[in-house]
């Protein structure tokens, strides 16, 4: 198998790159990423001397780099996106360029040769806002972010190649990742650094939305079974079921660091921000025999203990540009915020 793996610099990408490579002596990998903020080389740095490894610099949208990166690929996995739902309120402009743009660039390369399969990696958030009950494959799409609307756009578009021109396309909607190598501006590894660091935790509204929490490796374990059992076609929702609020996942935490409680500050809410998110994973585990291992509390101890033993690599990026966009973002609602009760 060559397999392309596009955003693999990145959170997710990244684990799952190296589970492809680690796992798959046969495989031949090639990831194509512009690391932008969010994606980094060194998140893949254990795999710079692996002779199935190759590494590209380039973006989705560019046609030429797409050429170039998916030759002779049997199979792509897309993870490139703009991910962060903050960053997609302050400007969308990206998002609509990546998230659906690029996957046109993708999906058009794609089809100039038979290939076996095209992965595009969605979200839980393109069902929007789900009051009670669990989503399920076939209901109505109803994003309500711009990131949620540039996903459902591009997953839509993967699907309508299927129906188009039978593009074997395969689309996951996974419910929220956690555990190492995300980009310190989500809930997750935000807390757990600022916690070891003894800086304020703000949590948006009443800090009651609710999240379905995987670890990262189990939702690549999931991936790589559909990759190993393409039907083209199908659509996967991927989660643990693993349901918290925000608030008692920072509690969560400041438990698994030992911080200060009183480092908790209720702060100005995002703009349309959905109350809960939740997943029906019944057909994923009928149809492939998946379902997540790790447990919230495990994923938990693993991620926070990664982070303790990485200090580095957060510190680094937390030390650069981040602290212009932590400053915009949250400088005036920590201002306002409200304390820990
Ligand atoms: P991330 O932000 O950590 O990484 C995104 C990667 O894509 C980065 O390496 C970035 O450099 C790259 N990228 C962005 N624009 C690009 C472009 N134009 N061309 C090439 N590369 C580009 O994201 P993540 O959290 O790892 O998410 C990966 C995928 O999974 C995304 O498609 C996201 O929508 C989806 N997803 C994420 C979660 C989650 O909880 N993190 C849950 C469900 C679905
Ligand atoms: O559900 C899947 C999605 O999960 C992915 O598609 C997105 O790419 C990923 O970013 C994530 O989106 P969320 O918006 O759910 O993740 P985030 O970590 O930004 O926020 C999780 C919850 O925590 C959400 O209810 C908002 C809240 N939050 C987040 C931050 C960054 C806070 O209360 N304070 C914060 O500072």
């Amino acid at each position: 198998m060559k397999l392309l793996i596009t955003g693999g610099a990145g959170f997710i990408g990244s684990n799952f790159t190296r589970m492809a490579v680690n796992q798959n002596p046969s495989w031949k990998v090639t990831v194509l990423d512009k690391l932008t903020y969010a994606g980094r080389r060194e998140n893949l740095s254990d795999l710079e001397d692996n002779s199935r490894f190759t590494f590209i610099r380039g973006d989705i949208c560019d046609p030429v780099a797409v050429a170039e990166a998916m030759n002779g690929c049997d199979a792509i996995v897309n993870f490139a996106a703009e991910t962060h739902v903050d960053r997609s309120i302050d400007d969308s402009s990206s998002f609509v360029r990546t998230d659906i743009e690029g996957v046109r660039v993708l999906l058009e390369e794609f089809r100039k040769e038979k290939r076996n399969l095209f992965l595009q990696i969605s979200t839980d958030e393109v069902y929007g806002s789900v009051e009670s009950g669990k989503s399920r494959e076939d209901d109505v799409l109803a994003p309500r972010s711009p990131y949620a609307a540039s996903k459902a756009g591009g997953e839509l578009l993967a699907m309508s190649y299927w129906t188009t021109y039978e593009t074997p396309v395969v689309v996951t909607r996974s419910s929220n990742n956690y555990g190492p190598w995300q980009y310190p501006e989500k809930l997750f590894p935000l807390f757990i650094t600022n916690a070891l660091d003894g800086e304020p935790l703000p949590l948006y509204g009443d800090g009651l939305n609710r999240r379905d929490w995987m670890y990262v490796l189990d939702h690549c374990r999931a991936l790589m079974l559909i990759l190993e059992n393409p039907v083209p076609g199908s659509t996967y929702n991927i989660g643990a079921g693993e349901e918290y609020t925000n608030r008692e996942v920072t509690d969560g935490i400041l438990a698994a660091t030992d911080a200060d409680p009183g480092l908790v500050r209720y702060i100005d809410d995002r703009p349309g921000h959905d109350r809960r998110y939740a997943l029906d994973v019944s057909s994923i585990k009928e149809k492939l025999g998946w379902k997540a291992e790790i447990s919230f509390e495990e994923g938990l101890e693993l991620t926070v203990a990664w982070y303790m033993n990485n200090r580095a690599w957060w510190k680094e990026i937390k030390s650069g540009r981040f602290k212009e966009y932590y400053r915009v973002m949250y400088s005036e609602r920590l201002g306002n915020s409200r304390e820990n009760r």
